[in-house]
């Protein structure tokens, strides 16, 4: 495992939560606000994950790269970053999900996580590649994600089901027509489904 690997493939993530929130109707707040929790716990613990275990050690071993002229700048410039998407993130808080003011909330935090994402990709993983070797940026991944995993959602409560009864307790009534008027909340895929239990 590679921190800087594990770090682009958690930028994409973020770059693909803000792409859902486009998908969703702007009015639909059941789905607005879940998706916009896990995406904001998702940019909380990855930025705290950083400040924890990736800046401490850059200006230690870095040189500066692209167009940052010493690692201390980029470390300052990171952290400045986090405090302003932290900062958009508390504007979302702070508005009625699905209201003009909480879109132009998330718009801001998008900016603002865009901008970072691209600097911090161009300068300190760069950096980081060209001045630590593989056995760092495995130990620095390893505590990395076991720290997001520790804060990340409580999740969901782990439930067995018995598969029999799992069957029977969920029924699949049959094809609709895509756009049938009697399309409801739990039509799926042309199917509806009947929900009797979690
Ligand atoms: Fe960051
Ligand atoms: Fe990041």
């Amino acid at each position: 495992m590679d921190i800087t690997e594990v770090i682009l493939h958690q930028h994409a993530e973020q770059r693909r939560m803000f792409a859902m929130l486009d998908e969703v109707d702007r009015l639909d707040t059941a789905t607005l606000q879940p998706l916009w929790r896990r995406l904001e716990i998702l940019l909380e613990t990855h930025a705290a994950a950083e400040e924890k275990f990736l800046y401490p050690l850059l200006p230690k071993v870095g040189a500066g790269h692209a167009d940052a002229d010493a690692a201390d700048e980029e470390v300052q410039d990171a952290v400045k970053d986090h405090n302003e998407i932290r900062a958009a993130i508390g504007k979302v808080g702070r508005h009625q999900v699905g209201s003009t003011a909480w879109w132009d909330a998330v718009t801001e935090t998008r900016v603002a996580n865009s901008d970072h994402m691209a600097e911090e990709e161009r300068q300190d993983l760069a950096d980081f590649r060209r001045h630590t070797d593989l056995q760092t940026r495995h130990e620095i991944a390893v505590e990395f994600v076991r720290f997001e995993s520790e804060k990340a959602a409580e999740g969901v409560p782990p439930t067995d089901k018995d598969p029999d009864e799992y069957v029977e307790e969920r029924t699949w009534t049959g094809a609709k027509a895509k756009g049938s008027p009697h399309r409801g909340p739990h039509d799926v895929g042309g199917f509806q489904r009947t929900y009797l239990g979690p």
